[in-house]
């Protein structure tokens, strides 16, 4: 059955369920949704916005359509297409029209999730700005598509990324409501890491402090989300059992720990302009002070 209107103590119920805290966001785009607006998500990678919509869009029973926003993206990805063979042998029918996601979360009354949507093209933009206003769209050759009256966007972006933010800011914003997700408070990523990973609580406590202090580090432009710490402790409890240090608890050997956490963190950082030293060093600095910190603490 296809839903009419977007329930948001539904929403906020499942969020509670499945997200770790975030319980004002949840209610504030519950609220925004259900009342009929867009949202904009702000917020760096891994702040669980993904997260939170899916819990969201299964909490009042629509389903949830996830675009990635890049330059590839274009009106006719976004929209869909005539199945060029079957064009061929039986001319433009509707039938032989593929929809792309915005067409298919119209028609199904979805949440249509882009992310990164500051990369999206200009004219893909244009295309969902206008159905922001319209709440339809004509496609050529396949006829008028209205949009089911729970369909909303959903456009999620990284203040870290300036690719083209300026560019859509007064449209978009215009036309939306914006809530931003920042990093988690220390117990509750200790608590997203635990949920995640089922590890020891001393080794999610040492990655969730060392990925914390990536982000306040004078040497890194860019620090690691909570995924740099899901990582660490899924790599490190791996490592202890091929080196046969089965039964990690607390704080991991010194080389165990530091091994996954050079796997997991060294990519997802950035060296910040005019920094000599290795990546490496940095993130090993950082995992050493981590559990100095919490051996003191
Ligand atoms: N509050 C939270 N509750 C539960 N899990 C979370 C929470 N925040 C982050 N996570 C977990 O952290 C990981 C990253 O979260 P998610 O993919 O939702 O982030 P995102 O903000 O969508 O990231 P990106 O901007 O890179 O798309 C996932 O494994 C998710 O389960
Ligand atoms: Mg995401």
């Amino acid at each position: 059955m296809l839903k009419d209107r977007l329930d948001a103590v539904g929403m906020v119920r499942t969020a509670r369920e499945r997200v770790v805290a975030r319980v004002r966001e949840a209610e504030v785009v519950a609220a925004a949704l259900s009342a009929g607006r867009n949202v904009v998500l702000e917020g760096p990678p891994g702040t669980g916005k993904t997260t939170l919509l899916r819990a969201l869009a299964d909490g009042t029973g629509v389903p949830l359509v996830l675009v990635e926003g890049n330059a590839e993206l274009t009106p006719t990805r976004l929209v869909g297409h005539h199945d060029a063979s079957r064009v061929l042998s039986e001319d433009y029918r509707p039938e032989n029209f593929v929809p792309g996601p915005l067409t298919r979360a119209m028609t199904e009354g979805a949440l249509l999730y882009v992310e990164e949507f500051n990369r999206v093209p200009e004219e893909t933009m244009n295309v969902l700005l206008g159905v922001l206003s319209e709440r339809e769209m004509h496609v050529p050759r396949y006829g008028r598509v209205p949009a089911r009256p729970t369909f909303r966007l959903v456009a999620a972006m990284n203040p870290f990324d300036a690719v083209g933010t300026a560019r859509i800011s007064p449209a978009l914003y215009d036309r939306s409501c914006r809530v931003a997700m920042g990093y988690q408070d220390e117990d509750a990523e200790r608590a997203v890491v635990a949920a995640a990973t089922g590890g020891p609580g001393g080794l999610v406590a040492h990655a969730v402090r060392a990925v914390r202090i990536t982000r306040d580090c004078a040497e890194l432009r860019i620090g690691a989300s909570v995924r740099g710490a899901i990582d660490t402790v899924l790599i490190a409890a791996e490592l202890a059992v091929v080196r046969g240090r089965d039964g990690v608890d607390g704080l991991v050997d010194e080389d165990v720990g530091e091994d996954a956490a050079l796997a997991a963190l060294t990519g997802k950082v950035t060296l910040g302009d005019g920094v000599s030293r290795a990546v490496e060093q940095v993130v090993v600095d950082i995992w050493r002070r981590a559990g100095e910190e919490l051996g003191k603490g």
